[in-house]
Parts: structure tokens; sequence; C-alpha cells
């Protein structure tokens, strides 16, 4: 694929969005195909979430989060062909898709000194990548890229996130998918309610509902968009 140069401020496209709706595929999908790098925000909370449950601070106890929180060095490789996440140089990508971590992190992201050094990174990432940036998260439209060429907000309705991360996960049974949706409708309710920077649309965001939609439908939906706002190489 060709790249093209960058000339001056980087290309940053956000997608930001309740969990379940898709962000992770499609953006890294886009980024992949408009030769950009590739920023999963949601890996960097789980990651710090992980190294402070191995380190056994309570996660309930947002004194204790703020103060351990300046210690672990978290990474984010961008490189949409392999993206990576490490935590004082250890590969975390797969521990941090576990239970626990799911079950702690709306905690850990509430904490607002959690969120500074996180935004400071995604700046960082954003800044380094040699074209531009596909960025998916929570807040990343409202406050950490407010400037962004492209924010769209992905919904969908918490009945298909559930039957997607389901299938995704492999849970079939009635049950376990009963629990997948009371888990998504928890971490939504956390995520929307908090005082720290919670998941809202921007004003100036594009929203894509994506329930009746395939991936690929919302990828050529939001490739069009960019290509609309940025001049970014032929995919
Ligand atoms: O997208 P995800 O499920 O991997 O995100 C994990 C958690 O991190 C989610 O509960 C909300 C939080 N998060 C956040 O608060 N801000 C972001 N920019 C990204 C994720």
């Amino acid at each position: 694929m060709e790249t093209a140069d960058r000339s001056d401020a980087p290309v940053i496209v956000v997608l930001d969005g309740p969990a379940g709706t898709g962000k992770s595929t499609v953006s890294r999908e886009i980024a992949a195909r408009l030769g950009l790098s590739f920023l999963d925000t949601g890996a960097m909370y789980r990651a710090m979430t992980y190294w402070l449950l191995q380190n056994g601070v309570d996660v309930d106890d947002a004194e204790a989060v703020a103060l351990a929180s300046a210690k672990p060095v978290v990474r984010s490789g961008t490189d949409a062909a392999g993206p990576t996440i490490t935590v004082d140089g250890v590969d975390v990508s797969g521990p941090i898709r576990g239970t626990e971590v799911t079950s702690a992190v709306s905690a850990v992201s509430a904490v607002p000194e959690v969120r500074a050094r996180m935004v400071e990174l995604q700046r960082h990432s954003a800044e380094e990548a040699p074209v531009g940036i596909v960025a998916e998260g929570r807040d990343l439209g409202t406050v950490v890229f407010p400037g962004a060429v492209l924010k769209v907000f992905l919904t969908a309705s918490a009945g298909i996130r559930a039957t997607r991360r389901a299938a995704q996960l492999g849970v079939t049974e009635p049950t376990g998918v009963a629990e997948i949706l009371a888990d998504i409708e928890r971490r939504d309710a956390a995520d929307s309610g908090r005082a720290a920077s919670p998941l809202a649309k921007a004003a100036d965001a594009v929203e894509v509902d994506t329930t009746l939609m395939t991936p690929e439908e919302v990828i050529t939906r939001i490739i069009g968009l960019v290509r609309e706002r940025a001049a970014v190489p032929a995919s």
C-alpha cells in the first residue's frame, strides 16, 4: 500500500461508543486500509487495571488507584497490522481480555489520575504516528482529541451488542448471553454515569447506528467520511 508523507498535523480519526458496537474491529480495519496507525485506548485502561490487580491494589479504593497508577509503564504499539500492548515491557494482550479485568476496568477508568496519564500517552501516540491515527474509545472526541478531523459515535442496541460479544467469546447458551447483556448494561451505566470524562457523543460527531449494519458497511461508510475531510492514501 502507498503511504502519504505527513506534512503537518497528523490526521486524527476517532471512534467512540459503548462496548460491543464493533469499534475495535472497524477502527483497526479502517486504519489498515488507509495506511494510518491504530490505537485501542480501552486496551490501555485494561492494561493499567491488570497491573493494579497483579500488584494487589484494591481497585475500588480510588485513592490507592490514583497513587499506584503512576508506577506502571503502559505502551501501545500502533501498527494496525499488529497492534501490541505491554506493561513494564510484558505483553498483556491476552490477560487484559479476561473476566477479572473486564469486571474491574470501569472502576479504574473512573479515577481522574488514571485518565490524565492515559490521555497524555494517547496524545503522544498520535504525535508519533507517521501519517495519522484511528483511535477508538469513550472520550476521544470530547476530551482527548477535540480537533480530530472526523469524530464518529457508534451505537447499537444492547441486545445486538450482547449477541455479538457472545459470538466472539463462543458463548451459545441463553443464560450466558443474558449474563453478557447484564455486564454490558452495567458497564454502559458506569461509563456514561461517571464524573470524569463520561462516555458521551461530541457535539460535532457523526452518529452511526450499527445495529442493522455489517462490519463492511460500517467500514465503507466511515472511510467515505474520512475521504470527505482528509487527504489519505488510496486503500
Ligand atoms: O473498549 P473496552 O471495552 O476495551 O474498554 C475498557 C474500559 O475502559 C471500558 O469499561 C471503558 C474504559 N474506557 C474509557 O473509560 N475511556 C476510553 N477512552 C476507553 C475505554
